[in-house]
């Protein structure tokens, strides 16, 4: 069999390990592997690239994706859906590695023109249904706890508000875990409305209780009147975030409600770099080994999926169906702590 895998959407810490688990176990089934470039793009143009045991050596804890990624949706590409079955034509199976886009786009291609297509669960965001979690998410939320913990520190010691913003375009997972974690004041989600005001009253009780810093844990995607975003969508239709982004404006919204002094972090990509932690370079790597399981089995359509402690298989059209949104009871958690 000749087996290729390729990376789409966002880069996130743990693509790599997925790469080696896939090849490992195929070449250890007599399968070649090989590499396409830059997510679809690589299947609508045939970029293939060579992943033979040279390629793969040492990548286990190497952040990013050694084949590249892109946010290239095939649909919206003269001739992309023709050039994406041209490439089937070379390869026998297809792992596609991504998040609700790049899987989303595998489930299309597997209802439509039933390709030999498997999905493995990729996104810092945590928001892929059909899987308890996505790898990327912990070290996405342990970067980020890392930095609410620093800015504890700094904001202790100049009698300040601290704004930290974090990734999360559609929804508040790493918002709410690195929040908890972190401690902070107040977390601010997608899934609910910002309400400065309520916002304003927490940080003044806290003060009120001899307190004289707070943190405050924003999500890129919440919606804040005078936020503004780049004015453009991409292939799949994302707003573009981040011109003058949510957390600035928050900010500026705290420090007029307060009148306590506020400095803004916006965390950004630094979220999706570096090495995987210990627990997603074991769970991309358990997600790769499935994968190359389903191909082997024939069992297309279906993507890896973490089900409590057992990695299972569900059908992509389940999982990229709607988005996993920040349950109530999960926000809970961190408002206990608010105030
Ligand atoms: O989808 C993952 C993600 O990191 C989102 O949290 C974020 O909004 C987006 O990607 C950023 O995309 P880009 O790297 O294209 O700026």
């Amino acid at each position: 069999m000749r087996i290729g895998v390729l990376t789409g959407g966002g880069d996130c810490p743990g693509l790599n390990a997925v790469i080696r688990a896939v090849a490992r176990r195929s070449w250890a089934r007599g399968h070649d592997v090989v590499g396409v470039r830059e997510g679809w793009r690589g299947m609508v143009e045939q970029l293939f690239q060579p992943l033979g045991p040279e390629q793969i050596s040492g990548i286990l804890p190497r952040g990013g994706t050694i084949i590249g990624t892109t946010r290239t949706n095939p649909y919206k590409v003269d001739g992309g859906v023709d050039g994406v079955l041209a490439s089937f034509r070379e390869l026998d199976a297809l792992v596609a590695i991504g998040g609700e886009d790049t899987l989303g786009v595998a489930a299309r291609l597997h209802r439509e023109h039933e390709v030999a297509v498997v999905g493995v669960p990729k996104t810092i965001d945590n928001d892929l249904a059909g899987t308890d979690y996505t790898f990327g998410f912990d070290t996405a939320v342990a970067i980020c706890t890392e930095a609410i913990d620093r800015l504890h520190t700094t904001a202790e010691s100049h009698n300040r508000v601290m704004v930290v913003e974090v990734m999360g375009r559609h929804t508040g997972w790493i918002a709410v875990m690195s929040g908890i974690a972190g401690g902070a004041d107040v977390i601010l989600i997608p899934e609910r409305p910002v309400d400065i005001e309520e916002v304003g009253s927490e940080i003044r009780r806290r003060h009120a209780r001899g307190k004289n810093f707070s943190i405050v844990v924003v999500s890129e995607g919440c919606d804040l009147p005078g936020a503004e975003d780049k004015g453009e969508v991409d292939q799949f239709g994302h707003r573009l975030l981040a011109k003058r982004g949510v957390g600035e404006r928050l900010g500026e919204e705290i420090e007029r409600a307060t009148g306590f002094e506020t400095r803004v972090t916006v965390l950004g990509h630094i979220q999706r770099g570096g090495s995987p932690t210990a627990r997603d370079r074991v769970l991309a790597t358990r997600f790769g080994l499935k994968a190359a399981d389903l191909v082997a089995e024939g069992k297309f359509g279906r993507m890896a999926a973490l089900k409590g402690d057992d990695v299972v298989d569900v059908s992509l059209e389940e999982a990229t169906a709607e988005l996993k949104t920040v349950p109530d009871d999960w926000y809970e958690v961190g408002r206990a702590f608010f105030g």
